[in-house]
């Protein structure tokens, strides 16, 4: 293999090690301008990025070889990707890799907040013991509101299973919601959050997203999270929300002041009044863009990045394809002469809990998540087993079913229909080769409680 890649940013060094031994050529370059290695760069299929300086359309055209690029971190948004794609150059990114980080840190900047821990512990350094100022408040029975549901809003969702508190998600796409975050339009996630948590990229939709216009929006005030991005926020309209007490504190990890590389704070000299207003506030907790800088995520960022490019010269190996399929029995549907009373007698008897519908299990799997197994008889004449000629049809919980629908296709496997999105997950089916129909089924199982 004659793949040679540029490292341009020092990272965790089983990136190199692992890469030099799946036979990758490694070339390290930490120093050179963006200019310089924009010289070399026809030199190398691939380049490992964190975010030292934009790959633009000036960096690609002279990139004539190049096949991926791949930034050890979660956002892309330092590369033009819509000009990458449009040159066939794989982007590659490990936001598996930093996921739990941040949602940890951001849990912990709520908690801080609601407890007031920067401030006292300020001012018993500073030989002051004021408890009535510095009484807390609870999560119990308040409502987050996660906008951006993807890798980082789902991973701290997740986190905060263990509060009593009531998770509403907002995204742009449809059907992200899960068993962590009931997903709701912004109004009404703008109408019931007492917190909101921003884990959204930065692109021109989302710049500036939280300005006045969106913080009046709110029906109550509100405690304001930021791992995403600084510049999602237009920080002087969220410091004046802060004086007149609609916003009521504010964890920010990241800054509209900070530099592209996030190495630096200040684009120009100067502090501006907004930032001036924060340092001093007493509610407000920052932290130098290091929510997902852990020395877990350092590692596991690398490997992200090397089972990543791995996989894109040699393919997934049987295991971690087979792994990935089914995570478990979805239901059991079976044909019945009487269905209805067939469910009575298994409610008498067996003490089922019982709807139109059959009945539904709940259990949790190894995460802790709730899933749910539903167990259902079919009238005699139902088609939904056809093209099957037999009494029964599995279901089975999967987890990416649109990547498990085309490797199955490739695998010739016969698909029966298109795949099938509904308020509770999505439907795909196939046949195995003894005519016996499956349902497949990413599921989307909180609808059902
Ligand atoms: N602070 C840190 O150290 C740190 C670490 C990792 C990631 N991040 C940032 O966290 C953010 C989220 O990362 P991710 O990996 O979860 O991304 P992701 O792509 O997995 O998820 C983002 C979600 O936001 C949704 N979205 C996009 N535009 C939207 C809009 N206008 N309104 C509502 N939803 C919208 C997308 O549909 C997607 O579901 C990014 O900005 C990333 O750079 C920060």
């Amino acid at each position: 293999m004659d793949i040679k890649i540029l490292h341009i940013d020092s990272n965790n060094p089983i990136l190199m090690e692992q890469l030099q031994e799946l036979g990758f050529e490694n070339h390290e370059d930490f120093t050179s301008s963006k200019e310089e290695i924009e010289l070399k760069i026809k030199d190398y299929q691939g380049i490992v990025i964190r975010s030292r300086f934009k790959i633009d359309k000036t960096f690609l055209d002279k990139a004539v070889n190049l096949q991926f690029i791949a930034r050890v971190g979660a956002g892309l948004e330092s590369i033009d990707c819509e000009y990458a794609l449009s040159k066939n150059i794989t982007l590659i990114a490990a936001p598996e890799g930093n996921r739990n980080a941040v949602a940890e840190h951001t849990l912990g900047m709520l908690l801080s907040l609601f407890n007031k821990l920067n401030l006292a512990d300020r001012e018993i350094r500073s030989g002051q013991w004021n408890r009535e100022s510095n009484r807390g408040h609870e999560l119990d029975g308040k409502t987050v509101g996660i906008i951006g549901y993807g890798n980082m809003g789902k991973s701290f969702a997740k986190k905060l299973r263990g509060f009593d508190v009531e998770v509403l998600c907002y995204d742009i796409l449809d059907n992200v919601g899960d068993a962590n975050a009931r997903q709701v339009s912004l109004e009404e996630l703008q109408k019931k959050a007492d917190v909101l948590s921003l884990h959204i990229p930065w692109t021109a939709e989302t710049n500036k997203m939280v300005d006045a216009a969106f913080i009046t929006a709110f029906a109550k005030p509100f405690w304001i999270l930021n791992t995403s991005r600084g510049k999602n926020i237009v920080t002087a309209d969220m410091v004046d929300a802060m004086k007149s007490g609609k916003v009521l504190g504010a964890g920010l990890d990241v800054l509209e002041y900070e530099k592209l590389s996030f190495e630096t704070l200040f684009q120009d000299k100067g502090t501006p009044e907004a930032f001036q207003y924060l340092l001093q506030a007493d509610n407000v907790i920052l932290s130098p863009h290091v929510a997902g800088w852990t020395f877990e995520s350092h590692q596991r960022l690398a490997q992200v990045i090397v089972d990543k490019i791995k996989e894109k010269y040699f393919g997934k190996t049987p295991n971690e394809t087979v792994e990935k399929r089914v995570t478990g029995l979805g239901g059991v549907f079976f044909k019945a002469k009487n269905p209805k009373e067939l469910v009575a007698w298994y409610a008498k008897h067996l003490g089922l809990k019982t709807d139109d519908y059959g009945s539904t299990f709940w259990w949790k799997d190894a995460q802790g998540n709730d899933c749910s197994t539903q167990w259902s008889p079919f009238a005699d004449d139902t088609s939904y087993f056809s093209p099957s000629e037999k009494q029964f049809m599995q279901n089975f919980r999967v987890e990416n079913l649109e990547e498990l629908l085309i490797q199955l296709k490739q695998e010739g496997v016969t698909v029966v229909g298109e795949m099938q999105s509904y308020d509770y997950g999505k439907f795909g089916w196939i046949m195995d080769v003894e005519g016996n129909k499956i349902e497949l089924w990413e599921p989307v199982d909180a609808v059902f409680k």
